[in-house]
């Protein structure tokens, strides 16, 4: 049953409040990345790609600084992040893995085997980000030759099948569009139950409908509120029209830029956006190889730079000149300001409904630790004192709460 309507708040549309159960219970959560070097767009790499010794240090400055979890994310020619997260996982105690895989690479049957076998590693603490992949160069890397579209209906496919291995103790058949098997039951099941969170992302119609069918996260890259709440309400739907009745959690990522001062903050930020450029220029920052020649074709990196196009800062704290000097790559959009106004600025993205921030700097290991140690403690007491004002007024939602 639905229920609730658009609701006006600082000429912002907040998505409709239309499902029963959302966030009553579930607090804010932070995920971090888990590089498996110390390279980024401002940073030249100092040693190999996987630096095993420096992929630990990272995981480790998260989970001692407040982190829930840590992205090891997917790339054609990047180490495979599955082993980088089962050695993260067996090597500390807390902190949550969220594991970026791409369909194409392997069968479902396989895959989730491997998924419900570092479930098991990390004592639970696994989440599966799957990925449809933005951009068809990329995908032929690696023998993928689908369109997008296509790709999406395939990701659908592979996520359901790989749901019902995890839950499945008796054999069974599939016969899809892009899979086909008999008898298969897995003998290996995850320790969370009744399966592992699935996360999802991108911001095309197929996206939308894929995801919002079959995510438990769904993950936005950081755009302006206005544009953030169209994308939830355009998730919330796609999940309505699945016959759900839980909507996904919305992730949501920035590049933070903070600093003691308003005046240091913009220093650094202007300062980054010229090494961005400068490093570019001169063909140094590998992490867009696949964005080259024009424009990027996945929606989600269209939608940054046509925004960056309309301005550099928005609301708060946003700033979008680090994602147009990227080419719009994936988590680009700046926040900029002392940790007090960064907070703020994540907590109007909370007021929106979001529930879990995605942040990573660009000098990693630094940032990782300022961001946990300023401004994580801020975001989690602000939230908290709102949930009890809100349970305090008997209300069970934050709109509801006039929130
Ligand atoms: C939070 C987040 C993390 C992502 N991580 C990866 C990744 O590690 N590797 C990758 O190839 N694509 C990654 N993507 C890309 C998406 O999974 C998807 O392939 C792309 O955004 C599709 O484009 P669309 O916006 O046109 O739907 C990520 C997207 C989001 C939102």
């Amino acid at each position: 049953m639905f229920f609730g309507t658009p609701v006006r708040a600082r000429h912002i549309t907040r998505p409709a409040r239309s499902f029963q159960t959302e966030r009553s219970v579930m607090p804010v959560e932070f995920l971090g990345i888990a590089a498996t070097h110390d390279g980024s767009e401002t940073h030249p790499r100092s040693g190999a790609s996987f630096d095993k010794e420096y992929t630990l240090r990272l995981a480790r400055a998260h989970e001692d600084h407040g982190w829930d979890r840590v992205l090891f994310a997917y790339g054609s020619g990047s180490p495979d992040p599955a082993p980088a997260a089962a050695y993260i996982a067996s090597r500390l105690d807390r902190l949550g893995i969220l594991l970026a895989h791409r369909p194409n690479v392997s069968y479902p049957t396989f895959a989730a085997k491997t998924f419900a076998t570092l479930d098991r590693i990390s004592d639970g603490r696994l989440t599966v980000h799957f990925i449809t992949g933005g951009n068809d160069h990329e995908q032929r890397r690696e023998g993928d030759t689908l369109t997008k579209d296509e790709r999406y209906a395939r990701t659908r496919e592979y996520i359901e099948i790989v749901k019902r291995i995890w839950t499945s103790h008796e054999p069974f058949d599939h016969e899809g569009e892009h899979y086909r098997f008999h008898d298969f039951v897995s003998d290996v099941f995850p320790v969370r139950q009744p399966r592992p969170d699935v996360s999802f992302g991108g911001s095309s119609p197929a996206a939308y409908a894929a995801g919002g069918a079959e995510a438990d996260i769904y993950c936005l890259w950081g755009e302006p509120l206005e544009r953030t709440a169209e994308q939830i309400e355009a998730v919330k739907a796609a999940a309505r029209a699945a016959g759900r009745t839980t909507p996904p959690r919305i992730q949501v990522a920035f590049r933070p830029i903070i600093a003691p001062t308003e005046e240091l903050a913009w220093e650094k930020a202007y300062r980054t956006v010229d090494t961005i450029k400068a490093r570019r220029a001169q063909g140094e920052a590998t992490v867009v190889r696949h964005h080259r020649g024009g424009e990027p074709e996945n929606t989600g990196s269209r939608r940054l730079l046509s925004i960056a196009r309309s301005g550099e800062r928005f609301d708060r704290a946003l700033w979008t000149p680090t994602a147009a000097a990227t080419g719009g790559a994936g988590n680009s959009n700046a926040l900029v300001g002392t940790p007090e106004t960064v907070a703020r600025a994540l907590l109007d993205y909370y007021d929106l409904g979001v529930d879990i921030i995605s942040a990573r700097g660009y000098d990693l290991l630094g940032d990782a630790i300022d961001f946990g140690r300023y401004v994580i403690p801020l975001v989690r007491d602000e939230v908290a004192k709102r949930d009890a004002e809100r349970s305090a007024q008997g209300a069970r939602t934050p709109i509801e709460a006039g929130r």
